[in-house]
């Protein structure tokens, strides 16, 4: 057979891994060649692809990014894409596609797998905000990044008795800030799932620092939001950005900044903020991330040989199962307010 293969949307750490899974596993297993579209869904869109080797793919598993390159273009808002998609497969002459991606690279390829694409999934986002699997590879790398950077923010946070405020990344779920949250120590951790009580935030600080603690990190997520209200008015005003991508998601950031600044106006806190921003999406992936997208990639290769065409391999009760991509792309998945709040909640404040 022939293969295909992309990354698409945000990078990630371990996508190099599912990439070497691949490649090695079609090559050396069942005999396929692998034919590598760049910049994801533009490559294919562009005819624009490179032979994939086992010998090129040896030794990639701890390097971060895509050796594809990755963009978010989207063939459904250009005019006679998907069509130009089926071309492109034709004409590399490709058996099977395995697109790697969050929800708007495999929401373009259920709705490639309606124009006759056969292509197999793999779950790709740190955001871990993907339905179908219990978690996606990256997210692991994401959550140590931010736990190391939370370890350091306490230091200087308590030398200086201050508030630190750190921003996470996370769209719609709070995946990232609740597990870095929890793993380190932090005194809030706010999340889009559930709107803020700002008053609130500032009464729990405050109560903490008249007690024993004269320090505090409140971890956010980028796609939090204050309760409706002035205060979310005021937020949207400080965070709003008119650039959307191809997929109609607006740049987020700035949230942090913005909650530092009104914990500071209205506790009289020294606070300050971290955005750690895409340093939570670069470099090496940890183990856990290299085996699961390992595990991923070797699936990929096994579901297209079975001819399970519009599916997504998935992680379920520790096993690699495969699911529909529809169900996958269908609704973000969030938070587990159960986690949130019998968990987490039991050390905030
Ligand atoms: O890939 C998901 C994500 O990391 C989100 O958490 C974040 O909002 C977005 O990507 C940032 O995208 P970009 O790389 O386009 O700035």
């Amino acid at each position: 057979m022939r293969l295909g293969i992309l990354t698409g949307g945000g990078d990630c750490p371990g996508l190099n891994a599912v990439i070497r899974a691949v490649v090695l596993t079609g090559d050396t297993v069942y005999g396929d060649d692998t034919v590598g579209f760049l910049d994801g869904w533009k490559g294919v869109l562009e005819d624009n692809a490179v032979a994939l080797t086992s010998e090129r793919c040896r030794d990639i598993m701890p390097v971060g990014g895509t050796i594809l390159g990755t963009s978010r273009t989207n063939p459904f808002a250009v005019e006679g894409g998907p069509q130009r998609v089926v071309a492109t497969l034709a004409a590399q002459e490709v058996d099977a596609l395995v697109a790697i991606g969050g929800e708007d690279t495999l929401g373009v390829a259920d709705r490639l797998a309606g124009h006759g694409v056969r292509v197999v999934g793999v779950p790709k986002t740190i955001d871990n905000d993907l339905a179908g699997t219990e978690v996606t590879f990256g997210f692991d790398t994401a959550v140590q990044i931010a736990t190391d950077a939370i370890d350091r923010l306490r230091t200087t946070a308590e030398s200086h008795h201050r508030v630190i405020v750190c921003e996470v990344m996370g769209r719609h779920a709070g995946w990232i800030a609740t597990h870095a949250g929890m793993a380190g120590g932090a005194a809030e951790i706010l999340i889009p799932e559930i709107p803020f009580d700002l008053e609130v935030v500032c009464e729990r600080l405050r109560r903490r620092h008249a007690g024993s603690q004269f320090s505090s990190i409140v971890v956010i997520s980028e796609g939090a939001v204050p309760l409706e209200g002035p205060d979310a008015e005021s937020a949207r005003r400080a965070t709003s950005s008119s650039s959307v991508d191809a997929f109609g998601h607006a740049r987020l950031g700035g949230i942090g900044t913005w909650l530092a600044d009104e914990v500071e106006r209205r506790t009289g806190f020294e606070a300050r903020v971290t955005t750690l921003g895409h340093v939570q999406r670069g470099g090496t992936p940890t183990a856990f991330d290299r085996v699961l997208a390992t595990r991923f990639g070797v699936a990929a290769v096994t579901a297209v040989h079975d001819g399970a065409f519009g599916t997504m391999v998935a992680l379920a009760a520790g096993d690699i199962v495969r699911v529909p991509i529809a169900t996958a792309v269908a609704e973000a998945k969030t938070v587990d307010l159960a986690l949130y709040r019998d968990v987490a909640g039991v050390f905030l404040g």
